[in-house]
């Protein structure tokens, strides 16, 4: 007799290969939590935390590179909005539109097969309007197939995180360096170092996990602080200059790669210099067009 198959259908890619929510192995039964074969979900997540495992998370916001982060096992891709940075080269995350976020939501998703998608609600988009919020979140979700959403902030934003959360919209929350609000810091310097903010950090992240939040990135804060917070909730926390004892790691790819050259805070970790094997490989290229070396005749093709 053929078993019934009660898993919800992927939404992932449109490919019948694996459903996003599909466990095929009950958690704690594999070697471990994340499993390759297997996609990732929020609930994987919180598993992972529960585990000890620590989570992987990187941005991506094309197609070519998503698809070798997803391929090398990277538990999240944020679609961040330091698209703004990376891709058009604006001094800050504020210009995005949501037309940009969910354009380069829609090339990533594309090559996503294992990790779990959360794309950045970019400024403007659910500040102050939670009605306004939901209809942003949701165009997210239905153009460019995300698998969550990310909004910056605490207390100011939480009305629209639990209208988000109505519509069955997985949220995770950004606390610490916010970089949509770089006009009121005035700088992107540590923050939270005085008790007052860092007592607010700490509320506003108890308030986000009670509202609903399935984790929350922590950006740019004291290392103990940081622990803290991985401490007094059960959502997992994804650190960025926040030390190594949260729940998880995100950097922005570029930065890793070493492509973005000008950019170099304490917490960066380059694994590779790209952008001088870039420069390397440009200049022989150029070399060989001007000396008459490319193409060679193997290169070209006879009649
Ligand atoms: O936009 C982004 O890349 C981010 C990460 C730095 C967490 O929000």
């Amino acid at each position: 007799m053929n078993s019934t198959n009660t898993s919800p259908p992927s939404f992932v890619n449109g490919n019948n290969a694996g459903g996003a929510f599909e466990n095929t192995a009950p958690l704690g039964m594999s070697m471990s939590v994340h499993g390759n074969a297997r996609k990732v979900t929020t609930h994987t997540l919180q598993e992972m935390k529960r585990a000890g495992e620590k989570i992987t998370m990187l941005t991506a916001y094309d197609y070519s590179l998503a698809r070798l982060v997803d391929q090398a096992g990277v538990d999240v891709i944020l679609v961040g909005d330091s698209a703004s940075n990376v891709m058009a080269g604006q001094a800050t995350t504020v210009p995005m539109t949501l037309d940009h976020m969910i354009y380069h939501a829609q090339c990533v998703e594309r090559a996503v097969d294992r990790a779990l998608l959360v794309v950045d609600m970019p400024f403007g988009t659910y500040q102050g309007n939670s009605r306004h919020a939901l209809d942003s979140a949701i165009r997210i979700m239905k153009e460019a197939s995300g698998h969550a959403v990310k909004l910056e902030g605490g207390s100011e934003i939480v009305e629209s995180v639990e209208r988000i959360l109505t519509a069955g919209i997985p949220v995770m929350g950004h606390l610490g360096l916010t970089p949509q609000s770089i006009y009121k810091f005035g700088t992107y310097s540590v923050r939270a170092k005085e008790d007052t903010e860092a007592e607010k950090l700490i509320e506003d992240a108890k308030l986000l996990e009670a509202a609903g939040c399935f984790a929350i990135v922590l950006e740019k804060i004291p290392r103990e602080l940081a622990k803290k917070v991985a401490q007094s909730i059960s959502i997992p926390t994804i650190g960025i200059g926040a030390g190594p004892d949260v729940d998880g790691q995100v950097l922005v790819l570029h930065d890793l790669l070493g492509i973005t050259m000008d950019f170099s805070p304490r917490f960066l970790r380059r694994y590779l210099n790209l952008a001088e094997e870039i420069d390397g490989a440009l200049k022989s290229y150029c070399g060989d067009v001007r000396s008459g070396d490319f193409p060679n005749d193997e290169e070209s093709y006879t009649s």
